[in-house]
Parts: structure tokens; sequence; C-alpha cells
């Protein structure tokens, strides 16, 4: 069951999305060259605290903090820890946090100093899939027609999109209908509808499409070792639009 909003719950769902993003956005300059993933994570906490949010992926099916910080073939749900970053990294992050009772989610992959042309690359058509997909989140389209932009720009690039994970709805939950997967058929899917919020996910890897999670039961990984990027922005479907709730 797909859960529209209200306007006045849109802009519960903007002030969230804000802080997020806002967050995020400050992790982008500190994501250097011998920093951890485990600094940025106390940094994310510290400053969600500051907002007046509480992180809403800590304690999530047993998730054991605040941010995912995701490193070259790692996709998703990289659990920070000691692990120092090093020139020529991208680094997917990716977080969440709750406000007044409503949800915001949202993840960008930056490079850690100098990156090599490939990996560029990689970051710009995993994001701009992102941006051709929120053209697509128009009242009266299909998921289908969001899905099918991701897939095809991906592959136009020689890159495979991830089948495992998917995008979202949210809402007063952080996970709700309808699943937003980053391939499949333009005008097939739920039809899209004012007031309905989707958090669109698109997960890229240079190489195949095949995954696995790691021992540690979180960190989704590429099977064949190639790099992957993710980019998340939530999305009101309205009159006038597509209404990108983390953008600042
Ligand atoms: N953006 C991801 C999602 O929406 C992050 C979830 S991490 C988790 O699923 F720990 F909360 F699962
Ligand atoms: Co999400």
């Amino acid at each position: 069951m797909i859960i529209c909003k209200s306007p006045a719950e849109i802009e519960k769902l903007r002030r969230s999305g804000r802080v997020v993003r806002e967050t995020l956005e400050e992790l982008r300059e500190l994501a250097r060259t011998g920093v951890t993933t485990l600094e940025l994570e106390r940094y994310v906490e510290k400053r969600l605290r500051e907002r007046g949010a509480k992180p809403a992926f800590k304690g999530y099916r047993g998730y054991p903090c605040c941010l995912c910080a995701s490193v070259n073939e790692q996709i998703i749900h990289g659990i920070p820890s000691e692990r120092k970053l090093r020139e020529g990294d991208i680094l997917g992050l990716d977080l969440g946090a709750v406000v007044d009772g409503f949800y915001g989610d949202s993840a960008l992959t930056v490079p850690v100093g100098e990156v090599s042309e490939p990996l560029r690359k990689l970051l710009r058509v995993t994001e701009e899939a992102l941006e051709l997909a929120i053209q697509k989140a128009q009242s009266g389209n299909r998921v289908g027609d969001i899905s099918a932009a991701i897939q095809q720009h991906a592959e136009k690039n020689s890159f495979s999109v991830v089948r495992e994970f998917v995008g979202h709805g949210i809402g007063r939950e952080l996970h709700e209908d309808p699943q937003v997967p980053n391939f499949g058929n333009a005008g097939h899917g739920p039809v899209l509808k004012e007031g309905m919020v989707l958090a669109i996910e698109t997960m890229v890897n240079s190489g195949g499409p095949a995954t696995q999670v790691l021992a540690d039961h979180w960190t989704a990984v590429t099977r064949d070792g190639s790099a992957s990027a993710h980019f998340e922005h939530m999305v009101a479907i309205t009159r006038n639009g597509p209404d990108v709730l983390t953008r600042l």
C-alpha cells in the first residue's frame, strides 16, 4: 500500500531531508586521505544531535551506526571502521535521520583526493542516472519509467545496475511501498500519484551486476571486485512535477 502525503507532511519530510543533506555535504569536505570512516561516523552522530535529529539507521535491523560508508567495490551498507581513506578511493556516504516523526534519507559518492578518469566517469554517470530518474517522477508516469531511465543510462555507458537492492517510498517509515528498482521496463509498475514520496537510489557497478554480502552481514560488494557508486535523493510527486526534498 502506497501512502500519499499531504503538503504539510511533505514539508516535514523536506525538513528531515535537509538535515540529512546538509550533514552529507559537510562530509564531502571531510572525506580526505588518512581520515577513517569511523571519524566520519562520530562527526555525523554529533551533527545530527546538534540539529535535533535522530539517526535513522542505527539499530535498524541491528545496523550498528548512523552512517553507511562504502569504499570502492563496496556498493552500500559499509560499516564505519578504523579503515583509513586513501588517495584515489571513492566513498559512498548514505545517511538517514528522523525529525518530528518523519524520515530523511540521501546518499552521494565522493572522490578521495585525485581519482582516476574511469572512476570519475562512474560517479558522473551514476549521478546523471539519478537526475534522469528524478525527471520521470511525474504524476501519471509509472515506477518502471524511473527504473528504465536508470538502467538505460548506466548500460549505455557500459556499466551495470544492481538488482538486489532498490529505492523505496519514505515517510513515517524509512522503507515504505513502492520498491523503486534500478532496472525495469518503462510503462510497467505502480502508477505515480501526487503526494507520493520516493527515495530513488542509483547503484551502478563499473563491472558486472552481481553482488555479495560480506560476513559482517551488511557490507554489499560487487562479486567481481569492480568499483560501485551510489547516489540517493528523496523526491515528492507534485502537480508541478518532481520536488527534490534533499536538494539544498
Ligand atoms: N539508504 C539505505 C536504505 O534506504 C540505507 C539503509 S541502511 C540501514 O535502505 F542500516 F538502515 F539498513
Ligand atoms: Co534509502
